[in-house]
């Protein structure tokens, strides 16, 4: 007994060594547990000229759905639906039960919830309005499969607690059966909240840092390139990872292929992550530091009002039938002008990323988000009323 647990002690302190040399830059001293915050209480305002969940700092856990309306839908419906998910939304972000909750226990511990709405192309259609948003153009390195694609309805559920994102989504689903049907839910998370600081930049499933260069809320840039009026627009992207290939490539190609270093971040050519690429840069050999075909180069958007603002979630779910990771991002995306800013954005990594070799589109979709509402408004009511 004694000596096993000598044992252990001496593995624990090794243990202990090897993980103080290797900490990552991003990470901070331990905090003693009376200091760990509970925030299942947080709550992110619901009411405002613009929806909850673009600008708000990513919560952990997030659940995208997408509903087909049933046949028959017309405008005073959607209006009807409309009204009845901002009545859930309103009060589960605030922590109170919806109508008619079957379990008004779990509205309890909000933990930052947002729930937004999008509206996609056959939604407009059904109401007898022009649509503001229609389907991506097909992409070279497009490998869509149906059953992750399009959309009438979005549901856009996120909360630091994926207890609540479950109830949410369960009201939520309720309350639309009657008008429509759930196309496809896509589950994705980040850090669990509190695991770092927020100000870090996290890290994605492939271990690189991932949302260093997008707009900041609050700046200029921010508004022109997020907001039209107080709507934006959502593409939904299911990026699927190729962690088997990936994890057989080394360092070097994989920093290559980014442009940047798996440790901090840091452009290949400077030693902060914030600092600026340097696209001229030569090797003494003479080929640019940063290749003309790295992720971070065929991506840069000069113009900060034209950048998209990445609010990206992991997906993770489990083992294929074959032991192959089902792993991959829910890249979301959000700007003014999908056509404007998002599409030629992605024609660029279409043409010639390095990246592509690891990920492979699977799911798409592209929703106007309407702008939010007061106390006694309800979201799409400028256009559905
Ligand atoms: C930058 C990863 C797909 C647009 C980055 C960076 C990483 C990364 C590691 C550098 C750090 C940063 O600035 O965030 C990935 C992965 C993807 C993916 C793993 C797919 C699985 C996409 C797609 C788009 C995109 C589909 C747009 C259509 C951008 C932009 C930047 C960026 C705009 C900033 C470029 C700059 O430095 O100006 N991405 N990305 N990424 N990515 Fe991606």
């Amino acid at each position: 007994g004694l000596f096993a647990g000598g044992a252990v002690a001496a593995a624990g302190a090794v243990a202990g060594t090897a993980m103080a040399m290797t900490r990552a830059p991003e990470t901070v001293p331990a905090a003693s547990p009376a200091a760990v915050p509970v925030l299942g209480a947080a709550v992110e305002p619901f009411h405002g000229v613009r929806q909850a969940g673009i600008a708000t700092p990513a919560q952990a856990h997030a659940v995208f759905a997408a509903f087909d309306l049933r046949a028959g839908a017309d405008r005073d419906g959607l209006a009807r639906l409309m009204r009845l998910l901002t009545d859930d939304a309103r009060r589960l972000t605030q922590g109170r039960a919806a109508l008619a909750d079957t379990e008004p226990e779990l509205a309890a511990l909000p933990a930052r919830l947002t729930v937004t709405f999008g509206f996609g192309p056959g939604l407009f259609k059904a109401a007898g309005l022009p649509a503001p948003v229609e389907p991506l153009p097909a992409f070279s390195i497009d490998r869509l499969q149906e059953r992750w694609n399009g959309g009438d309805l979005l549901a856009q559920i996120c909360a630091d607690d994926p207890l609540t994102v479950s109830h949410a989504l369960r009201m939520i689903v309720k309350d639309a059966r009657s008008f429509a049907t759930v196309r496809w839910t896509q589950r994705g998370f980040r850090r669990a909240a509190h695991t770092q600081e927020p100000t870090h930049t996290q890290r994605n499933v492939m271990g690189q840092l991932d949302g260093t260069v997008n707009p900041v809320p609050g700046d200029a840039d921010f508004e022109r390139a997020v907001w039209s009026g107080d709507g934006t627009t959502l593409v939904l992207r299911r990026i699927h990872t190729d962690m088997e290939t990936w994890d057989a490539a080394d360092t070097v190609a994989k920093e290559f292929t980014i442009g940047r270093r798996l440790s901090d971040g840091a452009p290949l050519t400077g030693s902060r992550e914030h600092d600026e690429p340097d696209f001229e840069r030569l090797t003494p050999a003479g080929f640019p530091v940063i290749s003309e075909y790295a992720h971070i180069r065929r991506a840069r958007v000069e113009d900060p009002n034209l950048r998209i603002l990445r609010r990206v979630y992991n997906y993770d779910d489990g083992l294929a039938q074959d032991g192959v990771p089902d792993t991959g991002l829910l890249f979301a995306s959000y700007q003014a002008d999908v056509a404007r800013q998002f599409v030629p954005l992605q024609r660029r990594l279409a043409e010639a990323d390095l990246l592509n070799e690891w990920t492979t589109p699977i799911g798409s979709a592209v929703f106007h988000i309407p702008p939010g509402c007061g106390p006694g408004g309800w979201i799409g009511e400028a256009l559905l009323a």
